[in-house]
């Protein structure tokens, strides 16, 4: 969900003027804003070494020294996804009655990095990704 996280974007309108301080920029009501998730979660100056797969960034101590906002794979506010729990619940259903009957490979077929395609919404191997699947 950090790495790959399904909408890689978001979008808001912004509905009062504001400046933000912190880089005096003064942002017009009615400006379109695209938040960039993908951008966030690869952020190096957030999670250094950010191509790397390490669930413990999200030991509960790590996580308390990120800013709320660094990991928004659901978004956040009052248009977040309400989906959230539930996704989490049926992935992880998911996860465990797979991996406890098959083993999981990359075939050679999968280009290594992933490359994404510009042509959907959502983060999309531009390729494929190939895997072999055998009985443990
Ligand atoms: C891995 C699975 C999922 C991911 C990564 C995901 C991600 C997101 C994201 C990023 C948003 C936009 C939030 C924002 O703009 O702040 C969203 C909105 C939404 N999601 Fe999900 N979602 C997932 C699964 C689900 C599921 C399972 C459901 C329903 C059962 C669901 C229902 C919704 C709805 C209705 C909205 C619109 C909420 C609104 O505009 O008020 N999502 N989701």
């Amino acid at each position: 969900m950090r790495k790959y996280p399904p909408l890689p974007i978001l979008n808001r309108i912004c509905t009062k003027e504001i400046n933000l301080p912190t880089i005096n920029v003064c942002v017009p009501e009615g400006t379109l804003i695209t938040i960039p998730v993908l951008g966030l979660h690869r952020d190096p100056s957030i999670y250094p070494d950010p191509d790397k797969f390490d669930p413990e960034r999200f030991n509960a101590d790590k996580v308390k020294e990120r800013h709320p906002y660094a990991f928004i794979p659901f978004g956040e506010g009052p248009r977040n996804c309400i989906g959230m729990r539930f996704a989490y619940v049926q992935i992880k259903i998911g996860l465990v009655s797979l991996l406890s009957k098959y083993k999981f490979k990359l075939h050679s077929k999968t280009r290594v990095p992933i490359t994404f395609t510009e042509k959907s919404m959502t983060l999309l191997a531009k390729d494929g990704i190939y895997l072999i699947i055998e009985p443990r």
